[in-house]
């Protein structure tokens, strides 16, 4: 049996009486258009709605979520993983009751795994899975093969674009990438894009039109509309402060435009049926992508 087979197997014994959480990854082409500050926003906005909301930092450079948060997390998701720490040491307590996790190098490790950790793994995300309604992952900048994986593997996407055209086609060039892959299409995920640092609705929904025309054109790809973030000078002011923007400014235009986006979030369309798989079904899903390949594993524990 590979080791993908018996996280399989692990994840349908226990799949009985389940909750499972909303995934959305957060990803661009391009880096510095706003991903961190829009997980870290939302998060305290969809908080604010009265949901439980966890933030997986995936961005493995820059610790931008836990300077924005003002927290330092002693452990991470690899200290879960490797090093025998449990889900409550790795999770830290934000504002609103936004919860956080910082990846570490863990989930570019899902293939090292041996079957005790594997183990490990499938029951923390499944007390992750209960204790989260929604889990926001925030990606790292480019085009990276974890990035990709997790995009892969998630049900819902959001993709977050500037009106600055090198984002426009980086966006493009993130699209382009994905649709080599055949998961793609079999996971069906969605993915909506985020106009950030627009100067008005207008410009916010340009930019979209412009972008899902090439997309639709060329890629075959369906991809909705969120909706915007102006650009607003009250973010990075609380940036400097190191404070999230809707605790620091709730009545700044970003603040209300991403409480309007949480709203949307959660009352827009659902997911297909199916595609709700929490974070155990995310990465059994990023584990089965991460298979050697033509090898195969006879890894016996
Ligand atoms: N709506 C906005 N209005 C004004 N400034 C913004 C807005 N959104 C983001 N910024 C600015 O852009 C900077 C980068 O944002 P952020 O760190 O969230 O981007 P990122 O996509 O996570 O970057 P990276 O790719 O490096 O992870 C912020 O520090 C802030 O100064
Ligand atoms: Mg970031």
């Amino acid at each position: 049996m590979d080791q993908a087979e018996q996280l399989r197997n692990i994840i349908k014994q226990q799949n009985k009486k389940k909750h499972l959480a909303r995934v959305i990854t957060v990803t661009s082409g391009k880096g510095g258009v706003g991903k961190s500050n829009i997980s870290v926003n939302l998060a305290i906005q969809l908080g604010k709605l009265g949901k439980k909301v966890v933030i997986l930092d995936a961005d493995f450079g820059l610790a931008n979520v836990e300077i924005m948060l003002g927290i330092r997390p002693k452990y991470n998701l690899a200290d879960m993983m490797f090093r025998g720490r449990s889900l409550s040491e790795v999770i830290c307590s934000g504002p609103k009751n936004v919860g956080f996790i910082s990846g570490g190098s863990g989930l570019r490790e899902l293939t090292n795994l041996n079957r005790d950790q594997v183990q490990n793994l499938v029951r923390m995300m499944y007390e992750l899975d209960n204790i989260a309604d929604i889990v926001l992952i925030d990606t790292g900048a480019g085009i990276s093969n974890t990035v990709i994986d997790l995009v892969l593997s998630s049900a819902e996407v959001i993709l977050v674009a500037t009106p600055e055209p090198t984002s426009i086609t980086d966006a493009y060039a993130l699209l382009k990438t994905l649709c080599r892959h055949e998961e793609f299409y079999q996971n069906k995920t969605q993915i909506r894009m985020l106009a950030n640092r627009a100067r008005g609705y207008d410009e916010g929904k340009e930019l979209f039109s412009k972008l899902d025309a090439v997309v639709e054109k060329f890629l075959h790809v369906h991809m909705e509309y969120l909706g915007y973030v102006p650009y607003d000078e009250k973010l990075p002011r609380a940036v400097m402060m190191q404070q999230p923007v809707a605790t620091a400014y709730p009545n700044s235009p970003s603040s209300r435009a991403m409480l309007n986006l949480a709203m949307m979030l959660e009352n827009g369309e659902a997911p297909e049926e199916g595609a709700y798989r929490g974070i155990s079904g995310l990465l059994t899903k990023m584990f089965r992508g991460k298979k050697p390949r033509g090898k195969k594993t006879d890894d016996k524990g």
